[in-house]
């Protein structure tokens, strides 16, 4: 195992009712700007319930927040902050306005022109509002770690950032706000949580039994139930488990003392910055490809992932390793999610400008060895065709 420091300071009320609890998170004297996205938290009766726990709190509201958060309509929130004295972020709504909220707050009080914060990785942000969360999307961890990913609908360069300031202070997990979701959002969540446990997992292994351990179990989580939340959107213990699953696979414990490779996530997001696929659907098209490239690099950990996953101890070791690949290309399929590129109507022309857009943010060098270059990811995405 690697060495490792760890820390995560984000507190969490997970459970039904549990939007009370902003009431003893939020100081009565904050001024609070509610964050959410295109409605759904209006349909669902969630804002009806942190306007309820917020009651005697001086609270404005932005809405709008798209999916892949936009910069420029992040900054109009930022206006707001700074012109009603904002003091506490409270983002309400899936992994995009949870994010979006991280940039606003730390671009309130940054210095210089926000997009620098981007450009930066976040290196430079020294301070943000304190951001509190309620999530109604299992899928991204956002909302118990400190990254965030902004897009730029200008220019569309679809890029993320890191800061301890912008870690939730709090987040409340109420499963029952996931009942509402429909089934693309579901399936996406389900793989978006899948592929980021794969990324911290499908590497080389250095004897990281606990992680390995922890993220085999957080995969039969959704294989078991990712089907059946989509089954009956309303099991409340089905949507509990995806929710603390999704969580747990990117709040940095797994990735804790073991490589990571991320080159499905780093390719991913060019592909929806340029053609404006979901997150998940870019995943669930790249991660079979990617692991077909390196099959042989990451084959001790995928035999492991065969066997301790799937089952799957027939055969040799490449049938075995093809077997697994098959099988989670299936199992994304089976949550709605298709697997191939030329399903959202894409095809080999998009290579090009995929490969020249993470050249042109030098995001080159990816993967858990920093091996897969430019010329690479062409040869992955033929294989996603
Ligand atoms: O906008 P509303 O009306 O709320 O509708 C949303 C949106 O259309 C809807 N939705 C959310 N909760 C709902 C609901 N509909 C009904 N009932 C509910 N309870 O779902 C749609 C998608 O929402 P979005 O927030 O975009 O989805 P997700 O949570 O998958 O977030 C995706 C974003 O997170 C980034 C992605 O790149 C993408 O921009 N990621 C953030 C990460 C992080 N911060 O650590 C890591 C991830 O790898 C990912 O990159
Ligand atoms: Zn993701």
């Amino acid at each position: 195992m690697d060495n490792f420091s760890y820390k995560n300071t984000t507190q969490i009320h997970f459970g039904k009712g549990q939007i009370s609890k902003i009431k003893d998170e939020i100081p009565s004297d904050a001024r609070v700007l509610i964050t959410y996205g295109g409605g759904s938290i209006k349909k669902n009766g969630v804002l009806d319930q942190v306007q309820t726990a917020l009651a005697g709190v001086t609270y404005f509201e932005f809405g709008g927040i798209e999916p892949n958060p936009h910069f420029e309509t992040l900054m109009k929130a930022v206006e707001i902050v700074k012109k009603e004295n904002i003091t506490y972020i409270l983002a309400v709504g899936g992994g995009s306005v949870i994010d979006g909220s991280k940039f606003i707050a730390a671009a309130a009080l940054y210095p210089n022109d926000p997009w620098e914060i981007i450009q930066t990785y976040g290196a430079k942000v020294t301070s943000a509002l304190p951001l509190g969360c309620v999530l109604t999307l299992a899928a991204t961890g956002s909302e118990m770690n400190k990254g965030a990913v902004i897009t730029k609908a200008e220019t569309k360069d679809k890029l993320f950032f890191f800061s301890d300031h912008v870690q939730p202070r709090f987040s409340v997990l109420d499963p029952e706000t996931t009942f509402s979701l429909p089934p693309r959002q579901t399936g996406n969540g389900v793989v978006d949580s899948f592929v980021h446990v794969v990324e911290q997992y499908v590497t080389y292994p250095v004897n990281g039994k606990v992680q390995d351990r922890f993220a085999e179990g957080l995969l039969l989580n959704l294989i078991e139930d990712g089907p059946k939340a989509l089954e009956n959107p309303t099991d409340y213990d089905v949507r509990a488990n995806l929710m603390w699953t999704a969580t747990l696979a990117l709040n940095g414990l797994i990735a804790t003392g073991v490589p990571a490779d991320w080159a499905t996530h780093m390719i991913g997001q060019e592909i929806t910055g340029l053609y404006g696929l979901d997150h998940a659907q870019t995943l669930a098209v790249v991660q079979p490809a990617v692991w077909i490239y390196k099959k042989e690099q990451k084959k001790a950990k995928l035999l492991q992932y065969a066997d301790r996953v799937w089952d799957l101890r027939e055969g040799d070791e490449e049938s075995r390793v093809m077997a697994a690949i098959e099988n989670t290309r299936q199992f994304f399929e089976k949550m709605g999610v298709p697997t191939r590129l030329s399903a959202y109507g894409l095809d080999a022309s998009i290579i090009d400008a995929v490969v020249a857009k993470l050249e042109a943010h030098g995001h080159v060098n990816l993967g858990e060895h920093g091996d897969i270059t430019a010329a690479d990811v062409k040869e992955i995405l033929k294989l996603a065709l």
